[in-house]
């Protein structure tokens, strides 16, 4: 299967095993923080689940530094909101495309077309989930099939695309939001879970697979963030707050890694609750 759209007379081919063709250069911006307004190369970065309130926190960030963006949500009057933000805090260009992320058969085309648009791409951001309601899908599978396909099949589906493109140009970085509920399935909440952790064992899989061609994972692994998503949950307002999240993600992908647990303690409570044994775990009420 392949997708090829023709944008400014150039073409991309999508495709793991087809060439792909150059394309134009990153557009350069002026940095006020940079020395003697010297021109930098502005990042382009594609952010699919762009209405998310992490990838929006993290998206205001990239446009306060003048970078290149384009947003893929499936809620087209807040992914225009949002646009418009973003043109105002500094943005060298925003480009939106309204897409379900769930129909998966549309992903190639739709990459083609927004890398194409971005003129090559150096980083991208997936962030689409849905928490979902466990109670619902302990009931019905059909519930939980849903939750499994848009966080683990649509996600999975993205990733292979961009991998081949991005492993095809040993460049770019694809920075993907895992969970830190994907470490340890729980009762309240293991279809979300399983689905997340399926997400970071397709990552370590990908990595493994072009980092050796100089394609950068990251697997970003929140704690609970206050966001949309958490809205309502007891004990929301102890929950991380969503800007802080977003600038430890920002400065995560400058510096690069391959696991980011956000805020960091979650690396050291995960690692604990890892530990304690099945016999034991299964007692919980986690
Ligand atoms: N908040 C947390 O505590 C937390 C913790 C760990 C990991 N995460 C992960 O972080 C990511 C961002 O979550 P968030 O906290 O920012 O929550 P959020 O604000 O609810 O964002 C989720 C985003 O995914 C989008 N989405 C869902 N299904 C989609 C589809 N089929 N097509 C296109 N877009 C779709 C939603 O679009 P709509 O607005 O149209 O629904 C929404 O913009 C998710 O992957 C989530 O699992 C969140």
């Amino acid at each position: 299967m392949s997708a090829v759209v023709t944008h400014s007379a150039q073409t991309l081919v999508l495709n793991s095993s087809e060439p792909t063709l150059p394309l134009r250069r990153a557009v350069p911006v002026t940095s006020s923080s940079s020395s003697e307004g010297a021109a930098m190369l502005s990042r382009r970065i594609l952010v699919l689940g762009a209405t998310s309130g992490i990838a929006e926190a993290c998206c205001r960030l990239w446009a306060e530094r003048g970078e290149t963006l384009y947003l893929v949500a499936r809620n087209a009057d807040k992914l225009a909101s949002v646009a418009a933000d973003l043109r105002t805090r500094g943005a060298a260009f925003v480009e939106t495309a309204v897409a379900d992320l769930d129909n998966t058969s549309a992903h190639p085309e739709l990459l083609a077309h927004a890398i194409n648009a971005l003129g090559g791409l150096d980083i991208a951001f997936v962030s689409l989930g849905t928490l979902g309601e466990q109670p619902k899908a302990e009931r019905n599978f059909n519930d939980a099939a849903q939750i499994i396909h848009t966080n683990f099949v649509a996600a999975a589906s993205l990733l292979t695309w961009l991998g081949n493109y991005c492993a095809q140009r040993h460049a770019g970085t694809l920075a993907v939001l895992s969970s830190v509920a994907g470490d340890r399935g729980r009762k309240s909440n293991y279809v979300y879970g399983s689905a997340k952790a399926g997400l970071s064992a397709f990552l370590s899989g990908l990595r493994n697979r072009i980092d050796r061609d100089g394609v950068r994972i990251m697997t970003i692994k929140p704690g609970p963030v206050r966001t949309a998503m958490t809205q309502g949950m007891k004990g929301q307002e102890k929950f991380a707050d969503v800007n802080k999240v977003a600038a430890t993600i920002v400065k995560g992908i400058d510096r690069g890694g391959d696991i980011l647990y956000v805020p960091g303690i979650w690396r050291l409570i995960m690692l604990v609750i890892r530990t304690v044994p099945e016999r034991v775990f299964k007692k919980t009420n986690l």
